[in-house]
């Protein structure tokens, strides 16, 4: 759980920061400008046709057939279990290990999330755990590719298939993620992304992605972010006095669909840039006392948002990293069954965290950013050795 309400401090007092996103605005800030004029001075009704381009070069580079651009990561969430027909007093088997947005959506729907434990190896839901909290209510499963490590949807579509359940995937942080030789959500009816300008694929301020081949599902989707209005009556005469749904106005802004336009062509190298700084923190920190390393299924292709891993005395150890001038981050914790929020209600499955909790008291994460130089990463692994050690 990022804390989102401070205020972060502004990267230059960092050694290593955990985002040098600003940095590569400004190395491509002249294709950023072009990019936006027409959002910013062209005419309003053309700009659909920004987040068209936008959804199309996103759909060819995830290999799904709709994208929705959307608000945020979170708006996506919401948008999808809509779209996917939750309702009031439904249940959806997740994790309590993620964003307060995941089980958010869940709640905002009318509906329970259900919690189910994670797998030690990579922090993703145990698909072997989730027959067991499956009841004559539950419409869903929503796992979450946490940290960008894919979630083994493969596993849990056997699952949903057998008892007629959808599945929303969170890979809010898995952009560029890959399982089974498919971009994130082939398992899946709805998969949801984020660009908040951190992301692997970042926005000026946020946005998000609903992605899906099901041309009724993208269609469900149009309706719940545009108003309720419905699409086929939308460019009439009397476009906009016909509701269908209760629905919202959560498009995606135009500036940002431009941006994500021009920074699309960039998503391969960074996502080849992450996977190599995560492969020297692997080297660096593999067989070190005191650390221990997710490890991943052999299909499973994970691209770090950032480097997760677990340590003994993490509270110490996170103090020390940034006192050394490390922007290190303790994200998703507490896990969501022990926030204020939901504390008092004993969700389901929330007693039977065991490894979620474990995760959480030892989980720390290093920075991951395209433009962190490899004696940057040399240097968090230098520090992190000498913390655990003391
Ligand atoms: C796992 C996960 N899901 C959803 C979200 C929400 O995305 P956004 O911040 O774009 O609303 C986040 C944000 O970091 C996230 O980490």
């Amino acid at each position: 759980m990022e804390n989102k309400s401070a205020p972060l401090p502004p990267s230059t007092v960092w050694k290593v920061p955990r985002s040098k996103a600003h940095l590569f605005n400004q190395q491509i800030k002249e294709e950023i400008l072009q990019a936006i004029e027409p959002a910013l001075f062209g005419d309003y009704w053309d700009f659909p046709n920004l987040l068209i381009a936008f959804e199309k070069s996103f759909a060819q580079f995830i290999g799904m057939a709709h994208v929705t651009a959307v608000q945020s990561g979170s708006t996506a969430l919401l948008l999808a279990l809509k779209a996917a027909g939750l309702q009031y007093g439904d249940e959806v088997i997740t994790v309590a290990n993620s964003d307060m947005s995941t089980t958010s959506a869940i709640m905002n729907c009318g509906a329970r999330p259900v919690f189910c434990d994670i797998l030690e190896s990579d922090y993703t839901i145990n698909p072997d755990l989730v027959e067991a909290l499956i009841t004559d209510r539950t419409r869903g499963l929503l796992p979450v590719d946490l940290y960008g490590h894919p979630a083994n949807s493969k596993a849990l579509q056997k699952i949903a298939k057998q008892h007629g359940l959808f599945i929303v995937e969170d890979a809010a942080i898995a952009t560029a993620a890959r399982d089974f030789g498919h971009g994130m959500g082939a398992f899946a009816d709805l998969v949801c992304f984020s660009t908040c300008s951190t992301k692997q694929i970042g926005a000026i301020g946020n946005g998000g992605m609903v992605a899906t081949n099901d041309a009724n599902l993208r269609e469900q989707l149009e309706i719940y972010r545009g108003y309720g209005l419905n699409p086929a009556t939308a460019k009439g005469q009397h476009a906009g006095n016909d509701q269908i749904a209760d629905g919202y106005n959560l498009k995606m802004s135009p500036v940002d669909a431009a941006v994500l336009s021009v920074k699309m062509k960039f998503l391969p190298e960074w996502t080849e840039k992450r996977k190599q700084i995560a492969h020297q923190y692997e080297t660096r920190l593999q067989g070190v006392a005191g650390i221990s390393l997710p490890t991943f299924r052999p299909e499973s292709e994970p691209v770090r948002r950032e480097f997760a891993l677990c340590v003994q005395h993490r509270d110490r150890v996170f103090d020390t990293l940034r006192e050394n001038g490390i922007q290190t981050a303790l994200n998703y914790c507490p896990p969501a069954h022990q926030r204020k929020v939901y504390q008092e209600l004993n969700l389901p499955g929330s007693r039977q965290l065991q490894k979620t909790e474990q995760i959480s008291r030892e989980i720390i994460t290093l920075p991951i950013d395209p433009l962190l130089t490899s004696e940057e990463i040399d240097y968090v692994c230098d520090q992190l050795i000498l913390a655990v050690k003391i």
